[in-house]
């Protein structure tokens, strides 16, 4: 519920008129979500349990504060600490090409559909700070339709987003991705797609040209319609199966009938209620095609 301390879903629930031991830290860490969720509108109730427990431990740890309750005392009043907290709750690692073979199956299976149509719609869920959003243009301009794509690219973390939109990354991480790229499939030279200088490397406009980068909550906020390619890898497994389903339902309606969805390696659409929906078209990479009729849950 949004306006109200009880929270009716699975997920982080009030522990029943128990006040000490474990329970007692459980109640403050539920009460530090709902105060979050009231103030800020960031909800992480439905986040896994065991993450989101070492993400509020380090939170707290980085505060020098020992209890959750006064850790959330802190965080409404202070709304810089509350953008330090966010920061510690969100986590961004990433890299271009990220799991090679994934790139390559794209190419493989999804390149191949998508370059039939004469206008293509990609959104990036959960993208960082970019990496994964300039893999895909890069791929794209090198299968030479990157003109008739548009790329939404989301996340909840501003400044990652900051980062994303300014494309500018260090020269040795570069260098890093450069193996990711060729055993990716890469077709071109790298060092192309960048300018480097003072051991950074800003990506080239012509890569950034057709993506929007922006603000979007996936537990709070709607989704973007008409989409033929949705990536939201690494992302769902910080999630609880009752946000997982939510989340993926939000996809299943945001896709085109015959659209894709990428996940990352260790999540799948098994044991989730959207699985009629989709076929896999690789298995092993998280590819999947939406295939069944509009449902309600
Ligand atoms: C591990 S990164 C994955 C980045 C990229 N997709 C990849 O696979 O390399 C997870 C991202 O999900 C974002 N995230 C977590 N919860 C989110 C939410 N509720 N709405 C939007 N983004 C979220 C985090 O801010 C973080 O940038």
């Amino acid at each position: 519920m949004k306006n109200g301390l009880q929270n009716p879903r699975a997920g982080y629930e009030a522990p029943a008129g128990v006040t000490h031991g474990k329970d007692a830290e459980q109640a403050e860490i539920y009460t530090l979500l709902s105060g979050i969720e009231q103030r800020y509108g960031y909800d992480f109730t439905h986040y896994s349990p065991a993450s989101l427990k070492r993400r509020l431990e380090r939170a707290l740890a980085q505060t020098g504060l020992t209890r959750f309750t006064d850790l959330l005392a802190r965080l409404l009043r202070d709304e810089a600490c509350f953008d330090a907290f966010l920061e510690t709750m969100s986590v961004t690692v990433t890299e271009m090409f990220r799991d090679p073979a994934f790139y390559r199956a794209v190419r493989e299976h999804v390149v191949p559909v998508l370059r039939t149509y004469p206008f293509v719609k990609i959104w990036h869920a959960g993208c960082a700070t970019g990496e994964e959003v300039y893999s895909m243009a890069l791929l794209l301009h090198e299968e030479a339709f990157l003109d008739r794509v548009r790329i939404y690219a989301t996340d909840f973390n501003k400044h990652s987003l900051d980062t994303a939109a300014e494309g500018v990354y260090s020269a040795r991480q570069m260098a890093a991705y450069e193996a990711n790229y060729r055993e990716a499939g890469g077709k071109g030279d790298f060092s192309e797609y960048y300018s480097p200088g003072y051991g950074r490397a800003k990506i080239k406009d012509f890569l950034k040209e057709r993506t929007t980068f922006s603000y979007h909550n996936l537990v709070t906020d709607g989704v973007f319609g008409e989409m033929n390619l949705i990536c939201c890898r690494n992302v769902l497994i910080y999630f609880d199966k009752t946000l997982q389903d939510s989340v993926l339902y939000k996809f299943s309606e945001s896709l085109r009938h015959g659209g894709f969805l990428c996940l990352g390696n260790k999540e799948s659409l098994n044991f989730t209620a959207v699985k009629p929906l989709f076929a896999a078209v690789d298995k092993k990479e998280r590819i999947y095609r939406k295939c069944g009729a509009p449902y309600a849950v």
